[in-house]
C-alpha cells in the first residue's frame, strides 16, 4: 500500500481512538457541607471515611456489570457513620464508558468535595451520589437536568427550571 494512502487511513483510525479513549466529562459537583443536621462534614481517618472508601470501592467493582447502569451501596451500619451511595450511567453509553465513568468519579470525589459526607458528582456519562442519609427512596430533582427526565421517569418536573448548583455543564449552555 503507498504510504500517502496508509497516511490517509491513519487519521480516522486515530480519531477513532481519540473518541474511545476520552475521559470522563465533568459537568458539576454539588458538595453539601454547610448547616447540616446531622453535620455534613467528616474528619480525615474518620470511621465515616473508612466506610466511604468501602462504598466507592464496591461501587467501582460493580460499575461494569451493573444492570441498567444503575447500583446502588450502603457502607456502615449506623449513624453517625453510615454512607449511602449510588451510581447511574446515561442510558445510552456502554458499559465500559460507564466504568470509567463510575472510576472517574469515585477516585476524584474526595478531592473535589474535601470531608463532605453529602456529594453529588454529575459527569456527561455518569452521576455520583453519596450521603450520610438515606438517598435511594429520596428523588432528588437535581439529579435531573444531566441525566434526562425520561430516563428517570419523574413525571411532571421540568428539567429546565431546577438546574443543578453551580452548574459549568456545557450542555445546559450556562456557565
Ligand atoms: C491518617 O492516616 C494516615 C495513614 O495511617 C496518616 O499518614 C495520616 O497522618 C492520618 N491523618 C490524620 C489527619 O490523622
Ligand atoms: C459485579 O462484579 C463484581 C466483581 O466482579 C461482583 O462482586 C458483583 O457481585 C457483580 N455484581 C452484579 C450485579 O453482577
Ligand atoms: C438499594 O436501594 C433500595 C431502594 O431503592 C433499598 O431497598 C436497598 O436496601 C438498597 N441497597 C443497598 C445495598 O443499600
Ligand atoms: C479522570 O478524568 C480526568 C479528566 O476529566 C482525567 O484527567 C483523569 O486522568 C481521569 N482519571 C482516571 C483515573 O480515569
Ligand atoms: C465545602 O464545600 C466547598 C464547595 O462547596 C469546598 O470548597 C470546601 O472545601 C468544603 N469544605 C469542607 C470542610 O468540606
Amino acid at each position: 500500500m503507498p504510504r500517502k494512502a496508509l497516511f490517509v487511513y491513519a487519521i480516522p483510525l486515530l480519531s477513532l481512538f481519540a473518541v474511545i479513549k476520552a475521559d470522563p466529562t465533568l459537568l458539576s459537583v454539588d458538595c453539601q457541607n454547610t448547616t447540616l443536621d446531622p453535620p455534613g462534614t467528616y474528619s480525615p481517618n474518620s470511621t465515616y471515611q473508612t466506610n466511604l472508601n468501602t462504598l466507592f470501592s464496591v461501587l467501582s467493582s460493580n460499575s461494569n456489570n451493573a444492570s441498567n447502569g444503575f447500583y446502588n451501596f450502603t457502607a456502615g451500619s449506623s449513624p453517625p457513620d453510615i454512607t449511602y451511595g449510588l451510581f447511574l450511567c446515561r442510558g445510552d453509553v456502554s458499559a465500559a464508558m460507564c466504568r470509567d465513568c463510575v472510576v472517574n468519579a469515585t477516585g476524584h470525589v474526595v478531592e473535589q468535595c474535601p470531608g463532605s459526607k453529602r456529594v453529588t458528582v454529575w459527569y456527561d456519562e455518569c452521576l455520583l451520589r453519596y450521603s450520610n442519609v438515606a438517598i435511594f427512596a429520596d428523588a432528588d430533582t437535581r439529579l435531573f437536568p444531566v441525566m434526562g427526565g425520561d430516563s428517570l421517569g419523574l413525571d411532571g418536573l421540568d428539567p429546565l427550571s431546577d438546574p443543578p448548583p453551580s452548574s459549568n455543564s456545557a450542555k445546559q449552555g450556562t456557565s
